[in-house]
């Protein structure tokens, strides 16, 4: 019995170096290490439907102790501040808020715990090498083609123009607001699960909150994403993400790094969520939010009826954000070295649709809200919207009738006979 137990193991330890040879090993010295660095101990692990395990790790193990700016931190539970929320024109869009997550049907975490969305070996292998793991590709800024609107270079202010550059193998369908200090964002998101085209391509809706120089901003953000290439799948996600030098060499999706702090047991950051729209069916929303909790400068991950995630402590990693955000953005964003090109990529944006399909049809991003010093949520008081690939992916900001708010609409299909 014992020596067919040996054999056994032998031949899995076999196995498993072979597969790791296949799976280009040799490339990634050190997997096992990184994978024992990002996963915690689990006091209690769950098998999720959808393929995912989640450990419930120990509220004071989790990643973000690992950051030499945290080796001190000491974890704030909840926010201290309460925000004055404005009575809002419009009752809005008939939807249902997406509150749960697919794998809370399989079980809980016990108190004490945070659930994290388990590392596994082939996650890592996906990746370009394992320090660009979890990470959006560097943002890289080409110059800004004043003379040529067709291209898209122009986010327009209702109808006046204003030049923004454009970034290489990423584009953008967004609402944008600055030009003050923004303590907090917030905004109902519609989910979808658009296509993704190839593996190392991306879609997200979402918000982001920036501050600091333009080739090496800081950023906050949060929405959902189908993310191939991260996930090994192609469902649509919640997710977090922060970034100190426009995505360069600090930050991470979710927990995939040390940064954010989650104090929440019961949502998992880069888990599935679940229904996602139909077509002129049941529309389903997530409603997030990222503050700033003026007593600590922490940033807090909202979800839901006002549920706190977690928090980026902006004190030990950010410069600019641990004052304000000076930049707002709402909408969708698509990554793929096929954009602004032809042949564009069929990587959908949105729910695939037009900005012009308005409800029902195209993806909605409701009450995009901001909190200034006076700690109130309310619609910015300027916004100018911004679509990269115009022909590809639309940016609308429709405005029902006279007394309402207006509703952002956004996405497309990327290719099509006008975006060939
Ligand atoms: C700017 O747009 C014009 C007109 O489409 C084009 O001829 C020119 O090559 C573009 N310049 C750059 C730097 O992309
Ligand atoms: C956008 O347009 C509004 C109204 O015309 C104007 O007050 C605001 O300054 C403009 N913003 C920018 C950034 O051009
Ligand atoms: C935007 O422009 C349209 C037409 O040019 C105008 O009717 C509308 O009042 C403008 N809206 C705002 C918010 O400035
Ligand atoms: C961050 O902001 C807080 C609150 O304003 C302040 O107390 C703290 O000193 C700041 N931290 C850093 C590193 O600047
Ligand atoms: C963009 O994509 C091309 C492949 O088409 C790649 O060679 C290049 O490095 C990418 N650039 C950036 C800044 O990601």
């Amino acid at each position: 019995m014992a020596k067919l137990n040996i054999f056994r193991l032998l031949l899995i330890l076999v196995l498993s170096y072979l597969s790791d040879r296949a799976n280009g090993r040799v490339k990634f010295k050190g997997v096992n290490e990184k994978l024992k660095q990002l996963n915690k101990p689990a006091v209690k692990t769950i098998q999720s439907e959808d393929g995912d395990i989640i450990d419930c790790v120990d509220i004071y193990k989790q990643p973000a102790f690992d950051h030499p700016a945290l080796k001190n931190h000491v974890i704030q539970m909840k926010p201290s501040f309460k925000l004055k929320e404005e009575k809002l024109g419009t009752k809005g869009l008939s939807s249902k808020l997406v509150v749960s997550q697919t794998w809370q049907k399989s079980g809980s975490c016990p108190d004490g715990t945070v659930p994290i969305r388990r590392i596994q070996r082939k996650d890592l292998l996906r990746a370009k090498s394992i320090n660009r793991f979890g990470r959006k590709p560097r943002e890289v800024v080409s110059k800004s083609n004043i003379t040529d609107p067709k291209n898209g270079l122009y986010p327009s202010n209702n109808s006046t123009q204003v030049a923004l550059p454009t970034i290489v193998n990423r584009s953008a369908a967004n609402l944008v607001t600055l030009g003050y200090n923004y303590i907090g964002a917030k905004a109902d998101i519609n989910v979808w699960n658009p296509n993704v085209a190839a593996a190392d391509e991306f879609t997200t809706a979402q918000i982001w909150l920036k501050a600091g120089p333009g080739d090496n901003f800081e950023s906050l953000e949060t929405g959902w994403t189908v993310n191939p290439h991260l996930y090994g799948d192609r469902r649509t996600r919640l997710f977090a993400y922060w970034t100190k030098d426009s995505y360069k060499s600090t930050g991470c999706f979710d927990l995939t790094c040390s940064g954010f702090v989650q104090t929440n047991p019961q949502v998992a950051l880069g888990a599935p969520i679940e229904p996602v729209s139909s077509e002129f069916g049941q529309q389903y929303h997530v409603t997030l939010g990222i503050y700033m909790d003026p007593q600590t400068s922490n940033w807090w991950l909202k979800f839901g009826a006002d549920v706190p995630i977690g928090y980026w402590p902006a004190g030990s990693l950010m410069f600019y954000l641990n004052h304000s955000s000076t930049l707002v953005e709402w909408g969708g964003q698509v990554y793929s070295t096929n954009v602004k090109k032809t042949p564009h990529t069929k990587t959908a944006m949105g729910s695939g649709q037009f900005a012009s399909g308005l409800y029902g049809n195209a993806c909605f991003i409701q009450n995009p809200n901001i909190v200034d010093f006076s700690m109130a949520l309310k619609y910015p008081e300027w916004v100018g919207t911004w679509a990269d690939d115009y022909y590809c992916y639309t940016a609308y900001n429709y405005q029902k009738g006279y007394g309402t708010l207006p509703v952002f609409y956004f996405g497309g299909p990327g290719q099509n006979p006008n975006c060939p």
